[in-house]
């Protein structure tokens, strides 16, 4: 893999991740773990975040420290799993936007297809997070990139919580400008597109629609 994907192998993470792969782990527990893993994510996804040098006035000294500068954010969740990283993703960027992509996978031909959309007004004007628990072909990513790169975006980054050999060769192969950050990589996709070993069907499982 090459400088543009990031597997974090953070013990906390991978701690975590074991307990959302578990098929007995239930919808609370799963919910609330998707959500801590987003968090845990977020931090090392913004560690290039641009600072600026501001001089503050303590009650002891005034001196010169680092705050955030640069483009304001945005996090756009492709529905449905997507939306189980929001709360996670916002708990550290609390002043995020947040837009929208409704995409299911056509079961027969594992192609995307878009039933919503509503981003941000002022979304050219910043840099944006597409948020997906599960990357396995790369079709609902890559179509999800590309829509957002359609209202003039021009810094995205994605974030999965697994990933799948095929889907990170075809965003990388389709947006090559994309980084994409994921907690695991793992082996293959199986003949339904599903992840092994992976966790199952992400939506499913937050939302406890099996
Ligand atoms: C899942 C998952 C991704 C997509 C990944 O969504 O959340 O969006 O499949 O597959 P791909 O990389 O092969 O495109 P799904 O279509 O099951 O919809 P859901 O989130 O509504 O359950
Ligand atoms: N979508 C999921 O939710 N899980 C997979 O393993 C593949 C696609």
């Amino acid at each position: 893999m090459d400088e543009m994907v990031h597997i974090f192998d953070h013990p906390l993470i991978q701690h975590k991740l074991a307990i959302l792969r578990d098929e007995n782990t239930g919808v609370k527990e799963f919910r609330e773990i998707v959500s801590e893993i987003a968090t845990l994510m977020c931090y090392e996804a913004t560690r290039d975040l641009p600072t600026r040098e501001v001089e503050i006035k303590t009650p002891v000294a005034t001196g010169t420290f680092k705050t955030l500068a640069g483009k304001k954010l945005a996090i756009v969740p492709i529905l449905r799993a997507g939306l189980g990283m929001v709360d996670g993703i916002l708990t550290l960027i609390p002043s995020a936007k947040v837009g929208h992509i409704g995409l299911y996978r056509d079961p027969q031909t594992l192609e995307p297809v878009e039933y919503y959309c509503k981003m941000p007004s002022d979304i050219a004007e910043r840099d944006v997070i597409v948020l997906d628990p599960m990357l396995a072909t790369g079709g609902s990513a890559s179509a999800a990139i590309q829509f957002i790169k359609n209202y003039e975006v021009k810094h995205i980054k994605l974030m999965n919580i697994i990933a799948a050999p095929e889907g990170v060769e075809r965003v990388r192969k389709d947006h090559p400008d994309v980084a994409i950050y994921c907690a695991a990589l793992d082996e293959k996709l199986n003949d339904h597109g599903y992840i092994v070993p992976g966790l199952g069907d992400a939506g499913d499982r937050i939302f406890g629609t099996k």
